[in-house]
Protein backbone atom coordinates (compact mmCIF):
# COMPACT_ATOMS: atom_id res chain seq x y z
CA UNK A 1 0.00 0.00 0.00
CA UNK A 2 1.19 3.60 -0.81
CA UNK A 3 1.26 6.03 1.19
CA UNK A 4 0.42 9.55 -0.43
CA UNK A 5 -1.41 12.03 2.11
CA UNK A 6 -1.31 12.03 5.70
CA UNK A 7 -3.23 14.20 8.44
CA UNK A 8 -1.43 14.85 11.07
CA UNK A 9 -3.66 15.66 14.50
CA UNK A 10 -2.35 18.42 16.26
CA UNK A 11 -0.01 20.98 15.79
CA UNK A 12 1.72 21.59 19.01
CA UNK A 13 5.17 20.94 19.61
CA UNK A 14 4.94 17.07 18.11
CA UNK A 15 2.11 17.59 15.60
CA UNK A 16 4.05 20.29 13.64
CA UNK A 17 7.15 18.75 13.58
CA UNK A 18 5.80 15.54 12.12
CA UNK A 19 3.94 17.61 9.70
CA UNK A 20 7.13 19.31 8.70
CA UNK A 21 9.00 15.96 8.13
CA UNK A 22 6.41 14.45 6.01
CA UNK A 23 6.03 17.35 3.88
CA UNK A 24 9.46 17.63 3.62
CA UNK A 25 9.12 14.46 2.07
CA UNK A 26 6.84 15.26 -0.30
CA UNK A 27 3.87 13.96 1.47
CA UNK A 28 0.45 15.92 0.54
CA UNK A 29 -0.18 16.87 4.75
CA UNK A 30 -3.25 17.91 6.54
CA UNK A 31 -2.53 19.35 9.84
CA UNK A 32 -5.66 19.64 11.99
CA UNK A 33 -6.31 21.44 15.52
CA UNK A 34 -9.20 22.70 17.22
CA UNK A 35 -8.32 26.08 17.40
CA UNK A 36 -7.07 28.85 14.33
CA UNK A 37 -4.49 30.49 16.65
CA UNK A 38 -2.87 26.56 17.58
CA UNK A 39 -2.72 26.44 13.68
CA UNK A 40 -1.24 29.70 13.20
CA UNK A 41 1.31 28.56 15.96
CA UNK A 42 2.23 25.40 14.47
CA UNK A 43 2.83 26.88 10.58
CA UNK A 44 4.79 29.85 12.63
CA UNK A 45 6.87 27.16 13.89
CA UNK A 46 7.34 25.20 10.72
CA UNK A 47 8.35 28.23 8.94
CA UNK A 48 10.67 29.30 11.25
CA UNK A 49 12.11 25.86 11.58
CA UNK A 50 12.27 25.89 7.75
CA UNK A 51 14.21 29.23 7.96
CA UNK A 52 16.87 27.80 9.82
CA UNK A 53 18.07 25.62 6.96
CA UNK A 54 17.33 28.43 4.32
CA UNK A 55 19.66 30.80 6.86
CA UNK A 56 22.56 28.31 6.78
CA UNK A 57 22.04 27.89 2.90
CA UNK A 58 20.95 24.55 3.08
CA UNK A 59 17.81 24.82 1.51
CA UNK A 60 16.20 27.77 -0.95
CA UNK A 61 13.84 29.67 0.39
CA UNK A 62 11.21 28.75 -2.74
CA UNK A 63 12.29 24.90 -1.36
CA UNK A 64 10.84 25.62 1.96
CA UNK A 65 7.53 27.71 0.48
CA UNK A 66 7.47 24.50 -1.39
CA UNK A 67 7.31 22.56 1.82
CA UNK A 68 5.00 24.79 3.53
CA UNK A 69 2.74 24.65 0.65
CA UNK A 70 1.96 21.03 0.91
CA UNK A 71 0.54 21.63 4.26
CA UNK A 72 -3.13 22.64 4.70
CA UNK A 73 -4.55 23.60 8.03
CA UNK A 74 -8.24 21.99 9.11
CA UNK A 75 -10.23 22.42 12.28
CA UNK A 76 -13.18 19.52 11.49
CA UNK A 77 -11.70 16.70 12.18
CA UNK A 78 -14.30 14.76 9.58
CA UNK A 79 -13.32 16.95 7.02
CA UNK A 80 -9.27 16.31 8.13
CA UNK A 81 -9.14 12.69 7.78
CA UNK A 82 -12.00 11.33 5.19
CA UNK A 83 -9.78 10.97 2.04
CA UNK A 84 -5.96 9.95 4.79
CA UNK A 85 -3.81 7.46 3.67
CA UNK A 86 -2.27 7.71 7.17
CA UNK A 87 -3.31 9.62 10.23
CA UNK A 88 -0.67 10.32 12.56
CA UNK A 89 -1.94 11.68 16.39
CA UNK A 90 -0.05 13.78 18.46
CA UNK A 91 -2.80 15.45 20.60
CA UNK A 92 -2.24 15.76 24.10
CA UNK A 93 -1.76 12.23 26.46
CA UNK A 94 -5.16 12.26 27.82
CA UNK A 95 -5.98 8.96 27.67
CA UNK A 96 -9.89 9.92 27.32
CA UNK A 97 -9.51 12.48 24.60
CA UNK A 98 -7.23 10.11 22.91
CA UNK A 99 -10.19 7.13 23.02
CA UNK A 100 -12.59 9.16 22.09
CA UNK A 101 -10.69 10.89 18.57
CA UNK A 102 -9.72 7.42 17.57
CA UNK A 103 -13.49 6.74 17.96
CA UNK A 104 -14.34 9.95 15.67
CA UNK A 105 -11.18 9.31 12.79
CA UNK A 106 -12.24 5.01 12.61
CA UNK A 107 -15.84 6.57 11.96
CA UNK A 108 -14.53 9.48 8.82
CA UNK A 109 -11.19 7.94 7.90
CA UNK A 110 -11.51 5.79 4.38
CA UNK A 111 -11.30 1.76 5.69
CA UNK A 112 -7.83 1.09 4.01
CA UNK A 113 -5.96 4.12 6.26
CA UNK A 114 -3.81 3.55 8.84
CA UNK A 115 -4.12 4.68 12.11
CA UNK A 116 -0.68 5.75 14.40
CA UNK A 117 -0.51 7.24 17.32
CA UNK A 118 2.51 9.50 18.43
CA UNK A 119 1.86 8.72 22.09
CA UNK A 120 4.66 8.48 24.58
CA UNK A 121 3.26 5.90 26.57
CA UNK A 122 -0.28 5.09 26.20
CA UNK A 123 -1.29 1.82 25.39
CA UNK A 124 -1.36 0.69 21.65
CA UNK A 125 -3.50 -1.88 21.86
CA UNK A 126 -6.02 0.35 23.91
CA UNK A 127 -6.41 2.53 21.80
CA UNK A 128 -6.75 0.18 18.98
CA UNK A 129 -9.63 -1.43 20.67
CA UNK A 130 -12.02 1.39 20.29
CA UNK A 131 -11.88 1.07 16.44
CA UNK A 132 -12.95 -1.29 14.37
CA UNK A 133 -9.25 -1.87 12.89
CA UNK A 134 -7.41 -2.63 15.04
CA UNK A 135 -5.47 -4.75 12.95
CA UNK A 136 -4.39 -1.47 10.98
CA UNK A 137 -3.27 0.49 14.13
CA UNK A 138 -0.07 1.38 15.40
CA UNK A 139 2.44 3.80 17.86
CA UNK A 140 4.66 5.58 15.87
CA UNK A 141 6.88 7.51 18.32
CA UNK A 142 8.81 10.61 16.95
CA UNK A 143 11.76 12.49 19.35
CA UNK A 144 11.38 16.50 19.90
CA UNK A 145 12.49 18.20 18.18
CA UNK A 146 11.42 16.18 15.11
CA UNK A 147 12.94 17.74 12.30
CA UNK A 148 16.21 17.25 14.13
CA UNK A 149 16.28 13.62 15.72
CA UNK A 150 16.81 10.77 13.94
CA UNK A 151 14.54 8.24 15.43
CA UNK A 152 11.23 6.70 15.03
CA UNK A 153 9.83 3.87 17.71
CA UNK A 154 7.53 1.62 15.80
CA UNK A 155 4.89 0.31 18.16
CA UNK A 156 3.34 -2.90 18.01
CA UNK A 157 -0.19 -3.44 19.64
CA UNK A 158 -1.65 -6.53 20.48
CA UNK A 159 -3.45 -6.60 16.78
CA UNK A 160 -1.44 -5.14 14.78
CA UNK A 161 -0.38 -6.60 11.58
CA UNK A 162 3.11 -7.17 9.94
CA UNK A 163 1.81 -4.99 6.91
CA UNK A 164 1.42 -2.36 8.82
CA UNK A 165 4.63 -2.53 10.43
CA UNK A 166 6.10 -2.52 6.72
CA UNK A 167 4.15 0.68 5.95
CA UNK A 168 4.87 2.42 8.90
CA UNK A 169 8.18 1.30 8.26
CA UNK A 170 8.47 2.76 4.55
CA UNK A 171 7.41 6.02 5.49
CA UNK A 172 9.49 6.76 8.72
CA UNK A 173 12.72 5.99 6.24
CA UNK A 174 11.16 8.27 4.10
CA UNK A 175 10.88 11.20 6.64
CA UNK A 176 14.55 10.19 7.27
CA UNK A 177 14.35 8.51 10.36
CA UNK A 178 15.68 5.28 11.71
CA UNK A 179 13.18 3.01 12.98
CA UNK A 180 13.22 0.44 16.08
CA UNK A 181 10.02 -1.95 16.34
CA UNK A 182 8.95 -2.47 19.79
CA UNK A 183 6.33 -5.16 21.72
CA UNK A 184 4.01 -2.80 23.59
CA UNK A 185 5.36 -2.27 26.85
CA UNK A 186 4.69 1.10 28.77
CA UNK A 187 7.43 3.70 27.99
CA UNK A 188 8.44 1.53 24.74
CA UNK A 189 12.06 1.51 24.89
CA UNK A 190 13.54 5.07 24.94
CA UNK A 191 11.52 6.17 27.69
CA UNK A 192 11.46 3.40 29.68
CA UNK A 193 14.86 4.21 29.92
CA UNK A 194 15.11 8.59 30.05
CA UNK A 195 12.26 8.97 32.57
CA UNK A 196 14.39 6.58 35.58
CA UNK A 197 17.32 8.48 34.24
CA UNK A 198 15.74 11.85 34.75
CA UNK A 199 14.17 11.11 37.89
CA UNK A 200 17.00 10.11 39.55
CA UNK A 201 18.66 13.59 38.46
CA UNK A 202 15.99 15.32 40.01
CA UNK A 203 16.15 13.18 43.34
CA UNK A 204 19.92 13.86 43.39
CA UNK A 205 18.64 17.45 43.35
CA UNK A 206 16.26 17.30 45.59
CA UNK A 207 18.74 15.61 47.88
CA UNK A 208 21.67 18.32 47.54
CA UNK A 209 24.09 16.40 45.75
CA UNK A 210 24.75 19.02 43.16
CA UNK A 211 23.59 22.02 42.10
CA UNK A 212 21.92 22.10 38.66
CA UNK A 213 23.72 23.32 36.41
CA UNK A 214 26.63 20.33 38.03
CA UNK A 215 24.57 17.97 37.41
CA UNK A 216 23.98 18.90 33.98
CA UNK A 217 27.70 19.36 33.44
CA UNK A 218 28.28 16.02 34.72
CA UNK A 219 25.98 14.47 32.52
CA UNK A 220 26.79 16.35 29.61
CA UNK A 221 30.82 15.90 29.79
CA UNK A 222 31.17 12.46 31.61
CA UNK A 223 28.35 11.05 29.51
CA UNK A 224 28.05 12.82 25.89
CA UNK A 225 24.79 13.71 26.20
CA UNK A 226 23.93 16.70 24.34
CA UNK A 227 21.61 18.01 27.00
CA UNK A 228 22.43 17.94 30.67
CA UNK A 229 19.08 15.63 32.28
CA UNK A 230 17.77 18.86 33.98
CA UNK A 231 17.72 21.20 30.53
CA UNK A 232 16.26 17.87 29.06
CA UNK A 233 13.34 17.48 31.66
CA UNK A 234 12.73 21.41 30.69
CA UNK A 235 12.85 21.09 27.25
CA UNK A 236 10.13 17.93 27.30
CA UNK A 237 8.09 19.33 29.70
CA UNK A 238 7.84 19.06 33.89
CA UNK A 239 4.36 18.27 33.17
CA UNK A 240 4.64 15.61 30.44
CA UNK A 241 7.75 14.05 32.40
CA UNK A 242 5.34 13.51 35.93
CA UNK A 243 2.34 12.53 33.67
CA UNK A 244 4.62 9.52 32.28
CA UNK A 245 6.08 8.76 35.95
CA UNK A 246 2.77 8.19 37.39
CA UNK A 247 1.28 6.39 34.26
CA UNK A 248 4.94 3.96 34.53
CA UNK A 249 4.01 3.50 38.78
CA UNK A 250 -0.07 2.49 37.61
CA UNK A 251 1.07 0.34 34.84
CA UNK A 252 3.79 -1.66 36.36
CA UNK A 253 2.67 -1.84 39.70
CA UNK A 254 6.18 -0.84 40.80
CA UNK A 255 7.28 2.08 42.78
CA UNK A 256 10.71 2.09 41.51
CA UNK A 257 9.41 4.68 38.96
CA UNK A 258 7.84 6.93 40.83
CA UNK A 259 8.47 10.85 40.36
CA UNK A 260 10.13 12.85 42.76
CA UNK A 261 8.41 15.49 45.07
CA UNK A 262 10.64 17.99 43.81
CA UNK A 263 8.94 17.40 40.21
CA UNK A 264 5.84 17.23 41.63
CA UNK A 265 5.86 20.68 43.43
CA UNK A 266 7.17 22.38 40.23
CA UNK A 267 4.35 21.14 37.96
CA UNK A 268 1.76 21.73 40.76
CA UNK A 269 3.46 25.66 40.87
CA UNK A 270 2.99 25.87 36.99
CA UNK A 271 6.80 25.91 36.44
CA UNK A 272 6.93 23.34 33.38
CA UNK A 273 10.32 23.99 31.75
CA UNK A 274 11.36 26.14 28.90
CA UNK A 275 7.40 26.32 27.28
CA UNK A 276 6.16 28.62 30.51
CA UNK A 277 9.65 30.28 30.86
CA UNK A 278 10.70 28.28 34.63
CA UNK A 279 11.60 25.05 35.41
CA UNK A 280 15.35 23.83 36.46
CA UNK A 281 16.01 26.88 34.83
CA UNK A 282 14.70 30.91 34.59
CA UNK A 283 14.12 31.50 30.92
CA UNK A 284 13.01 35.13 31.25
CA UNK A 285 16.52 36.97 30.76
CA UNK A 286 18.99 36.51 27.88
CA UNK A 287 20.47 33.19 28.98
CA UNK A 288 18.70 30.22 31.36
CA UNK A 289 19.69 30.56 34.71
CA UNK A 290 19.63 27.69 36.76
CA UNK A 291 17.28 27.68 39.88
CA UNK A 292 18.63 26.93 43.56
CA UNK A 293 17.23 24.13 45.42
N1 LIG B 1 13.83 22.34 14.54
C1 LIG B 1 14.61 22.15 13.48
N2 LIG B 1 15.96 22.15 13.54
C2 LIG B 1 16.51 22.38 14.74
C3 LIG B 1 15.75 22.59 15.90
C4 LIG B 1 14.33 22.57 15.76
N3 LIG B 1 13.52 22.78 16.77
N4 LIG B 1 16.57 22.79 16.95
C5 LIG B 1 17.83 22.67 16.47
N5 LIG B 1 17.79 22.44 15.14
C6 LIG B 1 18.92 22.16 14.25
C7 LIG B 1 19.84 23.33 14.10
O1 LIG B 1 19.43 24.16 13.03
C8 LIG B 1 21.16 22.65 13.80
O2 LIG B 1 21.15 22.23 12.42
P1 LIG B 1 22.52 21.96 11.58
O3 LIG B 1 23.22 20.81 12.25
O4 LIG B 1 22.01 21.63 10.22
O5 LIG B 1 23.31 23.21 11.67
C9 LIG B 1 21.12 21.38 14.65
O6 LIG B 1 19.73 21.14 14.88
C10 LIG B 1 21.83 21.54 15.97
O7 LIG B 1 21.26 22.66 16.65
P2 LIG B 1 22.07 23.76 17.45
O8 LIG B 1 23.46 23.86 16.91
O9 LIG B 1 21.24 25.00 17.49
O10 LIG B 1 22.04 23.27 18.94
P3 LIG B 1 22.57 21.96 19.58
O11 LIG B 1 23.77 21.42 18.88
O12 LIG B 1 22.61 22.27 21.01
O13 LIG B 1 21.38 20.93 19.31
C11 LIG B 1 19.45 19.79 19.99
C12 LIG B 1 20.10 21.15 19.78
C13 LIG B 1 19.34 19.07 18.64
C14 LIG B 1 18.07 20.02 20.55
C15 LIG B 1 20.37 18.94 20.94
O14 LIG B 1 20.64 19.65 22.11
C16 LIG B 1 19.76 17.61 21.32
O15 LIG B 1 19.80 16.65 20.56
N6 LIG B 1 19.21 17.51 22.56
C17 LIG B 1 18.58 16.30 23.07
C18 LIG B 1 17.18 16.21 22.54
C19 LIG B 1 16.47 14.97 23.01
O16 LIG B 1 16.96 14.17 23.80
N7 LIG B 1 15.23 14.80 22.54
C20 LIG B 1 14.40 13.69 22.94
C21 LIG B 1 13.50 14.15 24.01
S1 LIG B 1 12.46 12.85 24.58
C22 LIG B 1 11.18 12.82 23.52
O17 LIG B 1 11.04 13.62 22.65
C23 LIG B 1 10.22 11.70 23.66
C24 LIG B 1 9.26 11.67 24.75
O18 LIG B 1 8.33 10.91 24.61
C25 LIG B 1 9.36 12.42 26.01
Amino acid sequence: MEIKKITVLGAGQMGNGIAHVCAQAGYEVKMRDIEQRFLDRGFETIKKNLGRAVKKGKMSQEEADTIVGRITGVLDLKDAVKDADLVIEAIPEVVKLKLDTWKEVDEAAPDHAILASNTSSISITQMAAVTKRPEQFIGMHFFNPVPVMGLVEIIKGAATADSTVDVIKTVSEKVGKKTVIVNEAPGFAVNRVLIPAINEAILAIQEGVATVEDMDLAIKLGLNWPMGPLTLADFVGLDTLLYIADYFVDEFKDSKYRAPALLRKMVRAGWLGRKTGKGFYDYSGEKPVPLRF
